[in-house]
């Protein structure tokens, strides 16, 4: 029987569905510069840093840019990323999350938040979510970024658990080698075929409560 305390949940593409706003924005960043951000990039940009997906978006456009400049176009796309959330209501909130959360607080099973985002602890807040996690680090919190395991281990620090003691869920590959480099159990949430090296994948939270998860590993 594996023991498990904590849950920590990444934020864009498994509690909301903006993974969507932030492709988008860097189409649009892509568009202003004068090229088409290939579709097939989307995955690579999940679970990264802002700076990091610049970069890459820079590289797939072919385009060298300073850093002032970089910093520009990362304002520029953020702006993009917000206006588009500027109507967030309960619409984002991805399907059957929240009955998710409301089953693992009857449990009494300690929640955080790890994410790459620097948005992620105001996008809680504005959508009145933040009650439900004991801790949230993102983006602004952490030194290295995913892959590296840091966002998670400050996460499971803050729980009070080892990291074999908590399970991450995570959209993104870059998320779960973070998650599996730092030592803790993953569950992918998309799919399988995608997200080859989580423990198990599950397509979303719909049916699932804190048994259900635990029998994943049984
Ligand atoms: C991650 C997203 O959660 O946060 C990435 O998967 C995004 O797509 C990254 O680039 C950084 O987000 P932000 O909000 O700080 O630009
Ligand atoms: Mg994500």
């Amino acid at each position: 029987m594996i023991e498990i305390k904590g849950f920590i949940f990444d934020l864009d593409g498994v509690i909301v569905d903006t993974a969507k706003y932030h492709f988008l924005s860097w189409v649009r960043l892509a568009d202003k510069l004068g090229f088409e951000l290939n579709t097939q990039v989307e995955e690579r940009l999940k679970g990264i840093s802002r700076m990091d997906s610049l970069n890459i978006v820079l590289e797939e456009g072919g385009i060298e840019a300073t850093e002032d400049e970089k910093i520009q176009l990362a304002k520029q796309k953020n702006d993009w990323y917000l206006e588009s959330l500027k109507d967030l209501d309960d619409s984002v909130v991805l399907e059957g999350v929240i009955p998710f959360l409301e089953s693992l607080k009857a449990e009494g099973i300690p929640l955080a938040v790890g994410s790459a985002s620097r948005n992620a602890t105001r996008i809680l807040h504005k959508l009145e979510m933040q009650h439900y996690f004991r801790s949230i680090v993102d983006g602004n919190m952490v030194i290295k970024t995913k892959p590296d395991p840091e966002v998670f281990i400050n996460a499971a620090r803050d729980l009070q658990f080892r990291e074999d003691h908590c399970i991450v869920f995570e959209d993104s590959k870059k998320g779960i080698k973070a998650a599996k480099t730092g030592g803790f159990k993953v569950i992918g949430i998309g799919k399988k075929d995608v997200l080859t090296e989580a423990d198990t994948v599950i397509e979303h939270f719909l049916g699932h409560n804190y048994r259900s998860i635990l029998d994943l590993y049984n």
